[in-house]
């Protein structure tokens, strides 16, 4: 793929798009029946997107995520609310900015449960457009899962309910998944960190948590959040705010010798993070699905790709007076015009330093009990590609493709057996990153190979979703547990939503 191509883009018709498909501000608009996203401008060539258009307020302290409150008195059972709804909040001095939210808050409400956990949920849909609530990671029924073809209509509800096996504790999230509409709903404000505990989590306690849901804004001088343009449905959207848990550039405090648990989400559409910390290493011990067997000590980076999770542990050093940065370093997905995010360092957040001492607390070597998956039994194989669209709405624009086809909710592209081995082959050959994402499982990583040199993955690790570079190819094991139908798809929500996505079945 090539820049010689995407030039090309902006010249055939947008025309239509500006009519028809709603996904502007007021999503007052009918939903998009055609086969294309809808483009919320006209495809013509855009200027990157503006610098910000004024300084949001850094330097507040972090807020904790807003806990979404149970409100069932059985033990066992978690039981609550989501409103999709929109929610007005002034970022921008003298402006306010309309969000989609789940329940007025953005990031959405931390669902904290535990694994055995019985969880209803039900979702009321107050927007204008269908919505769908999908369990990001977590081993839930298909008909559960908020597919798109289980879309909630505007003004409907419906109750998602599942159990959460013994097993599952890790970190996840939750996000809207209707046909088309996901990437719109997500940078508008619809996402939230899920965690599910071990009543045997082996970090001891006195290792502080803190947890970190990183967005991506864009705002326009009026403080409206502005519908994507022909660049963002290529690229993937990266906005001008870089938000942790809200907030921008907040402060998260910590004591000289304290550690501390981070568990950080990429909830962004597109912006891969890769994150450092000034002056510190980091030690990784869990990822999407859960702990790690075994500490790994002494990153100085970890690149978190659209929808992953890590959990970290940070540890102060002893001078008081320190503090660091937590940024996201320049890193090059091979999008096209997108200059700033391949070269600009971004703070996230500030690490500051206070003045009493802490303890130093162990963690143990030991963390979790990680079966290798096994031996496969049998093999798949997926390419990625991008070309150019034809016709329609996709007219000119460039779309990305999963063996060379494009989302159709009718369709069923690959079948799996229930409970068998599975090998995964996963072969990127277009120039930009896709972080591939399967459904309804958590899969371990076997290898990676670029450039013809193939690196075998140093641990073990659950993972739902993992980044495959431009031209890289990677190998997983993997088993479905349950029957019916699951996605697979690119977590750039772009691209997912324009088609980037397939239909597992999973059959006995
Ligand atoms: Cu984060 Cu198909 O989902
Ligand atoms: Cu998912
Ligand atoms: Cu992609």
């Amino acid at each position: 793929m090539d820049r010689r191509r995407f030039i090309v883009f902006g010249a055939a018709g947008g025309i239509a798009v500006l009519t028809g498909c709603g996904g502007g501000a007021g999503g007052a608009g009918p939903p998009p029946t055609g086969t294309a996203p809808p483009p919320t401008s006209p495809p013509v060539p855009n200027p990157p997107p503006a610098t910000p258009v004024s300084p949001l307020t850094a330097g507040q302290p972090l807020a904790d995520l807003v806990r979404l409150a149970n409100t069932s008195a059985t033990p066992g059972v978690f039981a609550a609310t989501l409103m999709a709804q929109r929610a007005s909040k002034s970022m921008l001095p003298g402006a306010s900015t309309e969000f989609w939210t789940y329940n007025a808050l953005v990031p959405g409400p931390l669902i904290d449960v535990f694994e055995g956990d019985t969880v209803r949920i039900r979702l009321e849909n107050r927007l204008s457009q269908e919505t769908t609530v999908h369990w990001h990671g977590l081993p839930v029924p298909p008909e559960q899962d908020g597919n798109p073809m289980d879309p909630v209509a505007p003004g409907a509800t419906r109750l998602y309910e599942f159990t959460l096996p013994v097993g599952s504790a890790g970190t996840y999230w939750y996000h809207p998944h209707p046909h088309e509409l996901t990437a719109e709903q997500v940078f508008r404000g619809m996402a939230g960190l899920l965690i599910v505990r071990s009543r045997t989590d082996p970090v001891p306690a006195a290792i502080e948590e803190k947890l970190l849901v990183i967005s991506d804004l864009r705002l326009a001088a009026d403080g409206s959040i502005p519908a994507n343009t022909a660049m963002d449905w290529q690229n993937g959207r990266e906005g001008n705010y870089v938000l942790v848990n809200g907030l921008y550039r907040p402060v998260l405090t910590i004591n000289p010798g304290q550690s501390q648990r981070w568990r950080i989400l990429n909830a962004t559409n597109a912006r891969y993070l890769r994150l450092s910390l000034t002056g510190h290493t980091m030690t990784l011990i869990g990822t999407d699905g859960g702990l790690l067997r075994s500490p790994v000590p002494g990153l100085d980076e970890i690149l978190l790709a659209p929808a992953e999770r890590v959990e970290v542990i940070v540890t102060a050093g002893l001078s008081s007076q320190a503090s660091a940065v937590l940024q996201a370093l320049p890193y090059n997905r091979g999008s096209m015009g997108m200059m700033g995010s391949a070269s600009t360092t971004i703070p996230l957040l500030t690490l500051a330093y206070s003045s009493e001492a802490a303890a130093a607390v162990a963690l143990p070597s030991a963390l979790n009990s990680i079966a290798d998956l096994g031996v496969p039994t049998t093999t798949k194989r997926l390419v990625f590609s991008s070309g150019m669209g034809m016709g329609g709405m996709g007219g000119g624009m460039m779309s990305f493709l999963i063996d060379g086809k494009s989302f159709d909710p009718a369709r069923i592209d690959l079948t799996s057996r229930v409970n068998e081995i599975e090998q995964w082959t996963i072969e990127n050959r277009s120039s930009m990153d896709h972080p591939f994402h399967l459904h309804g499982t958590q899969f371990q990583v076997v290898s990676r190979t670029r450039n013809g040199v193939t690196a075998t993955e140093p641990y073990l690790a659950w993972r739902d979703t993992v980044n495959v570079a431009a031209f890289e190819t990677v190998v997983f094991n993997v088993v479905q547990h349950q029957l019916g139908k699951r996605m697979y798809h690119c977590h750039i929500l772009e691209h997912e939503s324009q088609g980037m996505m397939g239909v597992l079945d999973v059959v006995a």
